[in-house]
C-alpha cells in the first residue's frame, strides 16, 4: 500500500513576518487537500508565528543535546514549545556549510525523535559522485550513518536530495529517481526491518508546479521537500494538489 504523501517546504534562510500571509494561504490549501500531509519549515524565528495557521511547521535543524551550554543552538523541546512537529536534519547545505557528519546527523535525528518531533533526514549525492557512478553507494552510506536505528514509520522521514539538483532547475530522470528511491527503500528495510516500508521517502531538488506530478508518481516517492517553490502559495499549492 502506498504511503500517505508529505509535501514539505523548506524556506531555508528566506521569509519574513510579512510572508506569514503565504502560510495562511498554504494552510487553506492543506485543509482543502486532506489526503496529503503538508508542512513548512521556516527559519527558527518564524516557527512560533507560523504555527497554528493550518499547516504543520518544522525546523531546519535540531541540536543533538536536550539543553545546556550550546550558544546559538535550538533543542527539540524548544522547537516543540514554539509549535514545530517536524525537524529537517542533515540537509546538504548544513553538511557542507557546517561540516555536519553522518554521525552528527544521526545524533540530531535521535534527539528530534526522542523529543517528540518527526525527523526528516536528508541524503543525496554530489554531481561528481553521480558522474563517477557512485550515487547509490554514497546515499546508502549516508543512510547507514545517519538513520537512527530506533526510527519508525511514524517518527522518521528520509529526503533524497541530489546536491546538484538543489536550486539549479535540474532534476534527475524519472528512471534515476525510481532507481534511487528503490535503493533507499531497500536500505531502510535492511536498517529498520518492519518499519522500513512505512518510512516516507521524499524527493527534493528543483521540484516545481510543472514537474511535481511526474516526480510524485514515481514508485516510492512519498512526497517532496521543496525549496524555492515553497516560498509562495502560488507555487507551492499546485505541488500540494499534485500530491493529493
Ligand atoms: O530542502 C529543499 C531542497 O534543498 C530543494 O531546494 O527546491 O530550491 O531546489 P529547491
Amino acid at each position: 500500500m502506498a504511503n500517505r504523501k508529505l509535501i514539505a517546504g523548506n524556506w531555508k534562510m528566506n521569509g519574513s513576518l510579512a510572508a506569514l500571509a503565504e502560510i495562511d494561504a498554504i494552510g487553506a490549501a492543506a485543509a482543502a487537500n486532506p489526503a496529503v500531509d503538508v508542512a513548512i519549515c521556516p527559519p527558527f524565528t518564524l516557527i512560533a508565528p507560523a504555527a497554528g495557521r493550518g499547516v504543520a511547521i518544522g525546523s531546519q535543524d535540531c541540536h543533538a543535546a536536550a539543553k545546556g551550554a550550546h550558544t546559538g543552538c535550538v533543542s527539540a523541546t524548544l522547537l516543540i514549545e514554539a509549535g514545530a512537529t517536524y525537524a529537517i536534519v542533515g540537509h546538504s547545505e548544513r553538511r557542507q556549510d557546517q561540516h555536519e557528519t553522518d554521525a552528527e546527523v544521526r545524533a540530531k535525528a535521535e534527539a528530534a525523535i526522542t523529543g517528540g518531533l518527526i525527523a526528516i533526514v536528508c541524503v543525496g549525492e554530489t554531481e561528481a559522485e553521480r558522474d563517477a557512478g557512485n550515487a547509490v553507494s554514497v546515499v546508502e552510506g549516508q543512510l547507514t550513518g545517519s538513520v537512527p536505528p530506533a526510527g519508525t514509520a511514524a517518527t522518521l522521514v528520509v529526503a533524497y536530495e541530489p546536491v546538484w539538483a538543489i536550486g539549479t532547475g535540474r532534476t534527475p530522470s524519472v528512471a534515476d529517481v525510481a532507481d534511487m528511491h528503490a535503493a533507499i527503500r531497500a536500505k531502510l528495510v535492511a536498517l529498520l526491518g518492519a518499519e522500513g516500508p512505512g518510512v516516507r521517502i521524499l524527493y527534493g531538488g528543483s521540484m516545481n508546479p510543472k514537474n511535481a506530478a511526474e516526480l510524485l508518481a514515481v514508485p516510492d516517492v512519498d512526497g517532496g521537500l521543496v525549496g524555492g517553490a515553497s516560498l509562495t502559495a502560488a507555487q507551492f499549492v499546485p505541488i500540494i494538489e499534485a500530491g493529493a
